[in-house]
């Protein structure tokens, strides 16, 4: 088991940011990731579909011969975890769960923000586990679908990013809030525009990071880390290979990104349930 790799999927490639953290503090764990590259965006579809997808991206990771399962999408976190955790037997970790925790942790004024896609902002999950935490914080939330289009257009540092930020961030701002989530696997990128928007005084809480904190604590509690020496593997599946992925691929992991393999998840039994 402790030899098993790490599964991680995300709608598409942002959850490399994920695997990033991952990587940074579990240089030993062997990763598998699996981005659906074919249906991304999952932020602006229905419930009941964002569902169905991650039982199946997860039935292919458990095929994968995983450990566990890091569900890096916030917005998968958001609205199916609880299906995947009735469904699966595998121990499973997302990334709300770990940035609600961290944001009401560091607030000092108990005045919270958090940005993601539609469908994780209107879920208002962010909002329930915070306030679950600390009943005291008052939390602002605005959907921001922009940034994504914005991250993948390698577009970070450019002034048009600023003004689409400071519209965004406008609401939030006026409620003088001194922490801020970043619900969503792309916004790591645009920490530089979000600061110079809100100002050195607002923290930055990136979900990511949270959710590798909370995997390497389940790791140790439950003797389930690789103890060998050598560095991890990354084995990188995606189900379609998109416009510029590879440029894409390495700018949101920080690295090169050699072991590439496209999957048709139609043209593969995944099996049910155990
Ligand atoms: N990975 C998604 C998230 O973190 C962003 C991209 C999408 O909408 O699928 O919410």
């Amino acid at each position: 088991m402790n030899q098993q790799p790490i599964g991680v999927f995300d709608s598409g490639i942002g959850g490399l940011t994920v695997v990033r953290e991952l990587m940074h503090l579990l240089p030993h764990e062997d990763i598998v990731y699996f981005g659906d590259t074919a249906r991304v965006p999952y932020g602006t579809k229905s419930e009941k579909v964002i569902r169905n997808f991650a039982v199946e991206d997860t039935l292919f990771l458990r095929k994968q011969g995983v450990k566990m399962v890091v569900v890096a999408c916030n917005t998968v976190s958001a609205v199916a975890l609880g299906l995947l955790e009735e469904k699966f037997a595998l121990p499973l970790v997302g990334v709300v769960k770990p940035g609600a925790a961290e944001a009401a942790r560091r607030t000092r004024n108990k005045k919270v923000g958090v940005i993601g896609t539609p469908r994780t902002v209107s879920s208002g999950i962010y909002e329930r586990e915070i306030r679950t935490l600390d009943h005291t914080v008052q939390v602002f939330s605005k959907a921001c679908p922009l940034f994504v289009p914005i991250v993948e257009e390698g577009w970070e540092e450019k002034e048009a990013t600023l003004l689409v930020a400071r519209e965004y961030m406008e609401v939030i701002k006026a409620m003088g809030v001194d922490t801020l989530v970043l619900g969503c696997t792309h916004y790591p990128l645009l920490s530089n525009a979000l600061t110079q928007v809100m100002g050195r005084g607002v923290q930055l809480v990136n979900s990511g990071a949270a959710a590798a904190t909370a995997v390497q604590t389940l790791l140790t509690e439950n003797a389930m880390g690789n103890s060998q020496a050598c560095a991890g593997a990354l084995k990188v599946f995606i189900s379609d290979v998109p416009y510029h992925f590879q440029l894409l691929a390495e700018r949101l992991l920080g690295r090169e990104v050699k072991d590439i393999t496209r999957v048709d998840l139609e043209a593969i039994d995944l099996g049910g349930y155990e």
